[in-house]
This record gives C-alpha cells, structure tokens and sequence, in this order.
C-alpha cells in the first residue's frame, strides 16, 4: 500500500510500458465532481437512502411516484457538475494508449471530460426508456428542487411508464457491455481500478479476472476496499489528485 503523494515508480513504469490501458471506475471518479458515492460513511447515497425502497424493480412496481424524483434529482444533480482533474487526466491518457474505459458509474462526467466509454455496465442515468417496451423517451423536466413524489411522464409508443436507464438490484446488466468490459479486462497490460468499493457483482470480477490471468491491477483509491488484497499495487489517494500525477509521470518524453 502506498500513500505517498507521488505515484509509485513501479507502476508510472508500467503505464509506461503498457499499450493497452482498461480503467474500471466506480462512483468515487466522480466524488470530487460533487456526485455523493454509495456507500462512504456519512456521505454516501446508501447511508441516507434505502436502496430496496429506490433501486430495485419491485420498488418501482410498487410505488414510481416515489422512486421517480429521486432519479431526476440524481439527474440534475449530475447535469449541474462538472469533470474533476481524475476524469480529466484519463481522457489525456487515451491520447498516448489504447484506453478501454469501463465504468460502473450513471453519469456522464467521462465523456463530458472528452473519453469514449467503452461500458456503462450499471446503464446511465440520464438515457430514459420505457418499463414496458424499451423504447428511448426525452429527458424530462428536471425539477429545481426535489419533491417528496412524482409521476413518471409515459411513454409516446405504449404507454407504458418512463424510467431511469439505470440498472437496478436485482437485474441483468446488459450483455453486450459487460462481455465487452470482460474481453477489456482479459487483454490488457495494466488494469487501473479507481474509486470502487469493489462489492458490487458482476464488476468487481472483473479486476480479479484481469490478476487471475496475471495482469497488474493497481488500485487508486483513499480507503481500502474488497479488492486491496488482491490487487498489485494500491495507492491511497484520490482520482483528482492521484491521476493527473500517474498520467503525467507515464505520459512525459523521457
Ligand atoms: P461505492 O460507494 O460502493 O464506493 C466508492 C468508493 O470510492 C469507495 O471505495 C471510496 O473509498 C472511494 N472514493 C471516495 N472518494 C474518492 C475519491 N475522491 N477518489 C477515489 N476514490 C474515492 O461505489 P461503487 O463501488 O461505484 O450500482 O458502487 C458500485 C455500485 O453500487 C454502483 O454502481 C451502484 C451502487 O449501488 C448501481 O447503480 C447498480
């Protein structure tokens, strides 16, 4: 483990050296845009918020009225940030390596900071679909100010009501991203795992899979997480911070 303030010299040399790059991001990417994490003490969404009661389909069959404002204040809270320096930095790592950039994360701070994202393995918060057939809707009106509930607009083919393009607990994620996220993490020379708590599956696989086959996994991240252990190199540091330093140190002419 490291917490030094400057990247470890082992893995700037490693970037260095490597052509193709998978990153794996999680909601602490986008912690120093304002976007609260899930599950960091007193901060995080899942402290304040019950996700069975928000995040599954059975909420939503229950009650969308009260499920549907907290997506569109999620929403906005999104539309109303900006990429921080991490987002940034990887978006100039992808102008020197072939990046495969997988996040875990709804928002679209990555491409926003000029990335392509390869996968949104957990969907995205603001590419709204129907429940019932699928089919693409507008974004809505996103409210100033959350309201305690809310009907969902329907949707302009069937009627069915409009939900958040999110992935929640207890569904599939969608195929095709995820096998391509599978085949990023088993063909790569380095994998960067950056602020994920590492205990949500099928994604958190996806970096064992990447040490399983002998690939270096470093982890940048300010705690540890269920994929410390396993990982080759940690260090304890923040996207923001850690990132543009590691892209810089790997990237500079010699
Ligand atoms: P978590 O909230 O579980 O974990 C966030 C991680 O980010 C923690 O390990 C923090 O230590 C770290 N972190 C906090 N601030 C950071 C910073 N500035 N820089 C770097 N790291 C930082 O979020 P995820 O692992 O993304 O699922 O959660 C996985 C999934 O669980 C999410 O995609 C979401 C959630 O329920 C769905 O929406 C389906």
């Amino acid at each position: 483990m490291r917490t030094e303030p400057t990247p470890d010299p082992a893995v700037v040399d490693l970037l260095r050296a490597a052509t193709k790059v998978t990153v794996m991001t999680g909601a602490g990417m986008s912690a120093e845009s304002g976007v609260p994490t899930f599950r960091d003490a007193q901060t995080g969404l899942w402290e304040e918020f019950d996700a069975a009661s928000l995040a599954t389909p059975e909420a939503w069959e229950d009650d969308p009225e009260m499920v549907w404002p907290w997506y569109l204040w999620r929403a906005r809270m999104v539309r109303g940030v900006e990429p921080n320096a991490g987002h940034l930095a990887l978006a100039e790592l992808a102008r020197h390596k072939d990046v495969r950039l997988v996040t875990q994360n709804v928002d679209d701070l990555h491409e926003r900071a000029g990335s392509d994202v390869l996968a949104h393995l957990h969907g995205s918060l603001l590419a709204f679909r129907c429940t019932d057939c699928g089919a693409p809707a507008p974004e809505p009106e996103l409210p100033e100010e959350p309201t305690s509930r809310a009907m969902p607009p329907v949707c302009a083919e069937c009627g069915g009501y409009v939900r958040p393009g999110v992935v929640w607990f207890g569904e599939s994620l969608a195929l095709e991203p995820f096998e391509a996220a599978e085949r990023a993490h088993e063909d790569a020379d380095i994998v960067l795992v950056i602020g994920t708590s590492g205990v949500v599956f099928p994604a958190a696989a996806l970096p064992i899979t990447s040490r399983g086959l002998g690939i270096p996994v470093v982890e940048i991240n300010p705690d540890e997480t269920e994929l410390s252990d396993l990982v080759q190199h940690a260090w304890r540091t923040t996207a923001a911070a850690g990132l543009p330093l590691l892209v810089e140190a790997a990237t500079r002419p010699v």
